[in-house]
């Protein structure tokens, strides 16, 4: 089989740049210890934000120097300036610990990425899973330091010994060249991290790949570390413990786009929903059906997990249903469900991303979305996205709860801390994230619909927080 996987026809220099570059320094002058605080550029937005929140809940003062990898990342643990390392890849950690550079007991992982398929958002090449890049037809460009890992997972892929994964291999310096080729349409799809900068989800569609298909290296968990050279220790400790363990650097990490989950507990959450929400997955589905009469045509379920909602539409109606949810391990566990099922000819998973739908306009009769909103980072965006699928004279019915049709006390059994249904979604007022079951930073939908400037929806309070749009 001739495998012809990288030709660097893109790449011309082998430079990559390890100067340090000093990128932000928040300070309180005279309070508490100065740590330096060293991370890899691709990271600088996320933790230059973070590192500044831990300036003000700790009185501390943090340099984060940001480096490009991997000579600059390896040049700062080993000259010893940082207090705290944020190494570049789960690689990497693995080297620092190796050497012994870092104290790898505080070694904790402070957020994830992903292999993904990243694409013009609309989809124009129908492009929904890995297999698709392998049509002779479909351009694929990855950067140069993904090589290794592509060649790693690329003959799995190839089952036809006629057919070789062909991709142009560009190196990171080139990368905004790389993603501006795939907006003008000159490449079809780029194999990237989905953390990768110049694929801001907010332009383009990012479909992360599953441990099934790319194998273990599809997810890279990045860790923060303690330096053995750090000044004070404790202080530094400190900050370790913010990046990864507090809400506040979690939602900031959320919303560049970073995962904090791995994935992992998608097989947990199934076994959790198919236990307790079945009935009300029934009850949601019944009440949509009867509310808007949609039984036919294309319907969408927008972060459907384990994809259990998503089947029992499909059961219910003569719908096609596609279920998309950003986590591979969700959609995996849910294909092998539609499989179980025999529901798998119209009924379907895409690993997605809610702000940015690889759907063309126009194609939805019926949009469901439950309990997905309050885990995105830019709701308005999100609604935009659905409006954008939906075909004219269809529905979008978004939001999170039990549906009207959920008894008060069996809602009330399924939250065994008795919150009220309705207010059990963390959207009642003066519920904050430690004390509600779901975050939900809009305070109500009619502040985001008007932000989205939608002008044909209704806002629905009964059996949870709903928000229903026709077009
Ligand atoms: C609480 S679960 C709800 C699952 C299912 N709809 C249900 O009612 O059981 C939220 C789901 O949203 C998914 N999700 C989070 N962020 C997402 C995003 N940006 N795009 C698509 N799905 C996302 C999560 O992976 C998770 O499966």
């Amino acid at each position: 089989m001739q495998r012809q996987l990288l030709h660097p026809t893109y790449a011309t220099c082998l430079a990559v740049l390890a100067a340090a570059a000093l990128v932000a320094a928040a300070a309180q002058p005279g309070a508490g210890a100065s740590l330096d605080l060293g991370a890899p550029d691709h990271f600088q937005a996320a933790v230059c934000e973070a590192a500044a929140a831990f300036v003000s809940e700790s009185g501390h003062q943090v340099r984060v120097h940001c480096v490009s990898v991997p000579p600059g990342a390896l040049r700062i643990a080993e000259e010893g300036q940082m207090d705290v390392i944020v190494p570049p890849c789960n690689n990497s950690s693995k080297l620092f610990s190796d050497r012994g550079w870092v104290r790898p007991e505080t070694g904790k992982r402070i957020f994830c990425r992903r292999m993904a398929i990243i694409l013009p958002p609309g989809d124009p090449r129908g492009i929904t899973a890995l297999a698709d890049i392998l049509r002779p037809d479909v351009k694929v460009a990855s950067l140069t330091v993904l090589r290794e890992r592509i060649e790693e997972f690329a003959p799995s892929l190839c089952r036809d010994p006629d057919v070789s994964l062909d991709v142009m291999a560009v190196w990171l310096r080139d990368a905004d060249q790389m993603m501006d080729l795939l907006a003008n349409g000159e490449i079809d799809a780029v194999l990237a991290w989905d953390t990768f900068a110049a694929a801001d989800p907010r332009n383009f569609a990012v479909i992360r790949l599953p441990r099934s298909e790319v194998g273990d290296q599809a997810c890279a968990p990045i860790t923060a570390f303690v330096t053995p050279g750090a000044d004070e220790p404790e202080a530094a400790q400190q900050l370790v413990d913010f990046l990864s363990d507090s809400l506040t650097a979690q939602d900031i990490f959320l919303k560049h786009g970073l995962m904090t989950d791995d994935g992992s507990d998608a097989a947990w959450y199934d076994e959790f929903a198919a236990r307790r929400f079945q009935k009300v997955y029934e009850n949601v589905c019944q009440q949509v059906i009867d509310d808007y009469g949609i039984v036919e045509g294309l319907a969408l379920d927008i972060g459907c997990g384990p994809g259990q909602m998503t089947a029992t539409l499909a059961r219910m109606t003569r719908l096609d249903v596609t279920g998309l949810d950003i986590e591979p391990e969700c959609t995996e566990i849910a294909r092998r469900h539609a499989a179980e099922a025999g529901l798998a000819d119209r009924l379907h998973f895409v690993c997605a991303d809610a702000h940015s739908l690889p759907f063309p306009d126009n194609c939805a009769n019926l949009i469901i979305s439950r309990g997905t909103l309050p885990f995105l980072r830019d709701h308005a965006l999100a609604v935009q996205e659905a409006y954008r699928v939906l075909k004219p004279g269809g529905v979008a019915f978004l939001g999170g709860g039990m549906g009207r049709y959920t008894p008060t006390e069996d809602a009330l059994k399924l939250y065994p801390q008795g919150v009220a249904p309705g207010t059990a979604l963390g959207w009642g007022p003066g519920q904050t994230r430690e004390n509600s079951i779901f975050p939900f930073p809009v305070q109500s939908f009619e502040t985001l619909m008007t932000r989205t400037g939608i002008p044909n929806y209704n806002v629905i309070d009964e059996g949870g927080r709903w928000v229903e749009i026709r077009k």
